[in-house]
């Protein structure tokens, strides 16, 4: 018996689970929660448990075998199937079979654990990924599908994950706006029957639905306390994330590729793997969820996640299409007056036959406009240069105009419906990124800059349509694999240009945050949340994104938008993400210019705190008319025993009382000094601050009453451990 029991460990320790130890957990553990897996009697996998991590692990063994992990379609299951395809003789269904597990330590300290499924009856295999990060409390899923079936099998749904979760409620957060308003946070609760968070939109695929979920089990979701997950899909297209409360008030969530329209056909052999879907499991509320989500980002995701970030000064809103390179210099030089590391050119620079004096043509024709810049990239880089500011170049390769050079000749090249009128989105369409020959067509664009001007120090990759017109001369008989193979195109492209250029840092951007996820992350080092740099909306939409992504990827412009704020107020909300320019500094007066340049010196000062901390929010602008976070720098850090406070009025009423700020996370022992930052030159004080140091305790507790009755009012305060 004993030696029976030896032998069964080792196999255990191997990941090769027999017959006979199929009541053994597959346990999918971080260090705050778990997701635990197990094979039933009838040979399947089942889904025990999602929640916090048991300590007493013998617990483990109490638990019910729980729904099945992967559901498929067809058999006895009535609710959605995580898969569901057609085999070769026409039958529809699936069954799988558990047939063996491993896990092994990757990088990162991540676990990595492979369940191998089979159908006992057809050559179709599926291997469940799940990766651990127990330090950050992050978990991805994905699935990898093979068959060995004489014909092409055809795919109709292929999640990357289902889970299951059993609550009184179920309450669901979800982000969504339009151009210049996105990520809106609403919450509702889930009843039975079907919730559908999706998108279509291919290209730009997050411009009214961001692919991110908040779900909060119980009541409504809370920043302290409660359980609650939050979900995202890394993939630059198409997402779907379905909530259906079964008969029995069981909760499955199946995320994935959106597979409307994507049917997709896999010939034998040929591996379909779906992207990764990321979650965090929490028991500590919403903050501690996205400061998983953020910890994780910069650590293992994000392109330089533990890198520095430049400030800029943009010249889009300064000028639009209207420069010269004389005018340029001129904005260089506003650039060193700032204090900012790099100029960023934008839009309008490109286009000979078609200038790109406007958005209505010009875009394929990547070569500079000789009338507007007779220097070219070339002589702009050498002005920065000997400016002492870096260069930063915009692009949006993978678009065209009908205005163009590259739409007269491949017109092959562009998605768009041979029989019928072209459907412009700002007179615009999409390149067929499915076809190779597009691939080095959009790697070539960066490619040829970066190799005429090795200089350039940056690029802003935009994207400003939708797929729309959905054909691709290419793909002939396989139209429904465009939306997959547009995205997997896309990948391609930037997967050779991070090998060739490793340390060039990009900005994703998408007619402002259409392109906002954590498979495009991986190549792009921030990104742009929205056009709209009104400082009173953009409280709303970097609190919005700040539930998945860090300060360090949200780019922050001090604009011309909404100018009937202060610049300090504007200069305030720009410093609480990337903060960068794009104003023409001739606007400002004397004395918002010197705040402008030591708001610079000070968030450069900042920077391992606002960059690279912990985020606690404090007040949320969606309950009343004040909204306040803060920073806290890692104890291992650069600011060790920094933190920033910043608290914002939007529209408040008019003698209204507000409530003093309790502040997050200090250490309730340790005494803090209050300083003020972010002052207009020679201005009186915001508010009163203790003139001691206060205990963190006092901080937490009492807090600080810096909330005014003041309309678009602002203050920053830099906190200091004794
Ligand atoms: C998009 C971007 C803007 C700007 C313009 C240029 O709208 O979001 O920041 O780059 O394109 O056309």
């Amino acid at each position: 018996m004993k030696k029976f029991l030896f032998i069964a460990c080792l196999l255990c320790a191997a990941g090769v689970v027999t017959p006979n130890l199929r009541a053994q957990s597959i346990n999918i553990q971080t260090d705050e929660a778990e997701l635990i897996l197990r094979v039933g009697d009838d040979g399947r996998l089942y889904q025990s448990w999602l929640g916090r991590r048991f300590t007493n692990r013998a617990d483990v063994d109490l638990l019910p075998r729980g729904r099945e992990a992967y559901m498929t379609h067809g058999m006895e299951d009535y609710f959605l199937s995580a898969l569901r395809m057609t085999h070769n003789d026409g039958n529809p269904s699936l069954l799988l079979n558990y047939v063996s597990h491993e896990s092994r330590a990757v990088e990162g300290g991540a676990v990595e654990t492979v369940i191998k499924l089979r159908d006992p009856k057809y050559p179709v295999e599926v291997a469940l990924v799940y990766t651990a990060w127990p330090d950050e409390n992050i978990i991805t899923s994905r699935a990898e599908i093979v068959h060995r079936e004489k014909r092409p099998v055809t795919l109709y749904n292929y999640a990357s994950s289902m889970l299951h979760l059993d609550a009184a409620e179920y309450w669901l957060t979800e982000f969504s706006g339009e151009w210049a308003n996105e990520v809106n946070r609403s919450e509702g609760p889930l009843s039975f029957g079907k919730k559908v968070v999706d998108t279509k939109l291919g290209s730009r695929a997050n411009m009214i639905v961001s692919p991110m979920f908040l779900l909060s089990l119980d009541g409504p979701a809370q920043e302290e306390s409660g359980d609650v997950m939050l979900g995202t899909l890394g993939w630059t297209g198409n997402f779907s994330f379905t909530f259906e409360v079964d008969n029995t008030g069981g909760l499955r969530i199946v995320s994935g590729i959106n597979p409307t329209g994507s049917e997709y056909t896999i010939a034998a052999g040929e591996k379909f793997s779906t992207p990764e879907f990321i979650f965090t499991y929490s028991t500590r509320g919403t903050g501690a969820a996205s400061r998983n989500f953020h910890d994780w980002a910069r650590r293992h995701r994000l392109k330089d996640g533990m890198g520095d970030r430049s400030t800029l000064l943009n010249n889009w809103e300064a000028t639009y299409f209207d420069f010269d390179e004389h005018k340029l210099a001129g904005i260089m030089d506003d650039a060193v007056t700032l204090g900012v590391d790099m100029f960023l050119l934008d839009d309008g620079w490109f286009g000979n036959k078609y200038p790109r004096s406007g958005d209505h043509q010009g875009l394929g024709d990547w070569q500079e406009t000789t009338s507007k810049l007779p220097g070219g990239v070339r002589s702009l880089v050498e002005t920065a240069k000997g400016k002492g500011v870096k260069f930063g170049l915009w692009i949006e390769p993978e678009m065209v105009n009908p205005g163009s050079e590259l739409y007269e000749k491949h017109r092959d090249w562009v998605i768009h419906l041979p029989n019928r009128d072209e459907y412009y989105f700002r007179n615009q369409l999409v390149l067929d990124m499915s076809n190779p020959a597009v691939q080095d067509f959009v790697f070539g664009v960066v490619d040829g800059l970066m190799t005429a001007n090795p200089g350039i120090a940056y690029f802003k990759w935009d994207c400003n349509s939708p797929i729309t017109n959905i054909y691709s001369a290419h793909l002939k008989d396989k139209q429904s694999h465009l939306y997959i193979d547009f995205v997997r195109g896309l990948y391609n492209v930037l997967d050779r240009v991070k090998a060739k250029y490793p340390d060039l840092p990009m900005m994703l951007c998408s007619g402002g945050g259409g392109r906002t996820d954590y498979k495009a992350l991986e190549y792009f080092t921030e990104f742009w949340p929205s056009d709209n740099t009104d400082p009173l909306e953009r409280i709303f939409i970097q609190w919005g994104y700040s539930y998945f992504f860090p300060s360090k990827t949200l780019c922050a412009h001090v604009t011309s938008w909404n100018k009937s704020t202060s610049i300090k107020f504007r200069t305030d909300v720009a410093m609480m993400g990337k903060l960068g320019f794009d104003i023409m500094i001739d606007e400002l007066s004397e004395a918002e210019l010197a705040f402008c340049r030591q708001a610079v010196v000070d968030f450069n000062r900042l920077k391992p705190v606002i960059l690279d901390g912990d985020l606690y929010r404090l007040v949320s602008p969606y309950e009343g008319e004040h909204s306040a976070l803060m920073y806290i720098a890692k104890d291992d850090g650069p600011a060790a025993g920094k933190a920033v406070l910043f608290a914002c009025d939007m529209n408040p009423r008019y003698g209204e009382f507000t409530r003093p700020v309790r502040l997050r996370g200090l250490d309730p022992g340790r005494m803090y000094t209050l300083r003020e930052i972010n002052r207009m030159p020679g201005s009186r004080p915001s508010l009163r601050l203790p003139d001691r140091a206060v205990s963190g305790e006092y901080l937490m507790e009492r807090g600080l009453e810096v909330f005014s009755t003041t309309r678009a009012r602002s203050v920053v305060i830099e906190i200091t451990a004794q």
